[in-house]
């Protein structure tokens, strides 16, 4: 014990590399379990910056034992450059653990995320282009490629026949392309096999060993809340479990095991892709907060939907979640505006709604209700403890906190590992 578990309480891209930072080498165990390489972190480090796309932040501390676990799908390409571009900056990759479960991104799912894509138009969900759907997808039709399969050729082929006997129909009479051969998939994946057979295990037994053992473990999600399957804005989600009940079934860890929940919520909204966004901004406001925040996709370079931070989204991130502790992130990003408003409620044809909507129409018709702040104008960079912060700052924290129903256990001032303001330890 403890497990904890580690989620965004948005859309994405709230900056979990913080929180990872702040319980430093105090964590044993990151395990990453689920989405691929559609997420991104940008984490720096003594002013060196590291974008991940697929590698557990845990990579980057000495004493941690990264897993990637069961819930997540590996594009095998990406995961060796990724590994290579860490060695060649001295950074060692050898204490990484792959689960033996984890499905393959085969290059035919890219293909097809990519052209189904095309062919929905103006229906697209504006996904990363990674194959991240139509792996998940063939995990759920039980005709994906895990992990173990690279082990036996057979088997290996065996099921990437039986894989493109149907992708090869959809590539050829639906989209127009060019039929894929098993030799060329072949060809792709197994020269893989050697290198990655020394990193695969058992990673459930491996995690449980390590709880028995006192030793803490973070499972970190890949994506959010609202881009949870089950519990986001769907059909704008991404094709994985990425809220806190998504740790359990992608790692193996069981909840009775989970003692702690920490969500990071950035100081406003942002999101990439499609879909409804009740708090967006397309003025002004909208470009301060995307230049000021460096709001550009770390994944796919795309500038991100900006907008006024929602607590309608925050309280049911709580709920979903169970959150115990809030870390809010980029806060420095709002000096200099006159007020702050906060969305506290929606309206929706003129009912008032304290809640996230169930019904996605609502949602997607939802206007903000809006409460206004006062703003701040001292720089906040240098700012490492809460008593210190700006009056405005500190009240615009602490209605954030009354209005998401869970404790703001950090606050994040700047890109920097250091640049954090704690109030409650995140490990205990
Ligand atoms: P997919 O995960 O590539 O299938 O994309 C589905 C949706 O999730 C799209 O709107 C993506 O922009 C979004 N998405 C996927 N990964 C991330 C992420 O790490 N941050 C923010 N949005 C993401």
């Amino acid at each position: 014990m403890p497990a904890i578990v580690l989620v965004g309480a948005q859309w994405g891209d709230e900056g979990k590399g913080k929180a990872t930072d702040l319980m430093g080498p105090d964590v044993d165990y990151v395990v990453k379990f689920n989405g691929g390489n559609n997420a991104g972190h940008t984490i720096v480090i003594d002013g060196e910056k590291y974008a991940l796309h697929l590698l557990p932040s845990g990579i980057l501390t000495p004493t941690c034992t990264p897993v990637i676990g069961n819930g997540v799908v590996i594009d095998l390409e990406v995961l060796f450059r990724e590994i290579d571009g860490l060695e060649a900056r001295g950074v060692s990759t050898d204490k990484l653990v792959v689960s033996a479960n984890a499905h393959i991104i085969a290059p035919y799912n890219r293909t097809l995320d990519r052209v189904t894509e095309r062919f929905l138009g103006s229906r697209k969900i504006g996904t990363t282009g990674r194959g991240i759907g139509p792996t998940y997808a063939d995990k759920m039709s039980r005709n994906g490629i895990r992990v173990q399969d690279l082990f036996d050729h057979h088997i290996l082929e065996q099921k990437v026949e039986a894989a493109l006997a149907l992708k090869n129909q959809i590539l050829t009479k639906i989209y127009n392309r060019r039929a894929i051969s098993v030799t060329e998939v072949m060809d792709e994946l197994l020269p893989y096999a050697a290198r990655l057979a020394p990193m695969v295990a058992d990673t459930t037994r491996v995690l449980e060993r390590a709880l028995d053992e006192g030793k803490n473990v973070l499972l970190e999600a890949g994506q959010a809340t609202l881009l949870d399957v089950d519990h986001g804005t769907y059909p704008y989600v991404t094709s994985s479990s990425a809220t806190a009940g998504g740790a359990c079934t992608g790692s193996g860890i069981p909840p009775t095991r989970i003692t702690r929940v920490i969500a990071i919520l950035k100081a406003y909204t942002t999101r990439v892709g499609e879909g409804p966004f009740p708090t967006e901004l397309f003025d002004a406001d909208g470009e301060f907060l995307r230049t000021t925040g460096f709001e550009f996709g770390t994944t796919t370079g795309r500038p991100r939907r900006c907008g006024w931070l929602d607590t309608v989204i925050g309280r049911y991130a709580t709920r979903i979640n169970g959150v115990t502790d809030f870390v809010i992130t980029k806060l420095d990003v709002l000096t200099g505006l006159d007020t702050v408003p906060i969305c506290v409620a929606y309206d929706v044809d003129g009912v008032r709604h304290d809640e996230m909507p169930v019904n996605q129409s609502d949602f997607h018709h939802a206007k903000p209700v809006y409460e206004e702040l006062a703003g701040w104008s001292e720089d906040l960079s240098d700012i490492r403890r809460f008593e210190d912060l700006p009056a405005a700052a500190q009240a615009y924290v602490l209605r954030v906190e009354e209005l998401i129903g869970a404790r703001v256990s950090a606050i994040g001032v700047g890109p920097g590992r250091e640049q954090i303001i704690s109030r409650h330890p995140l490990l205990d």
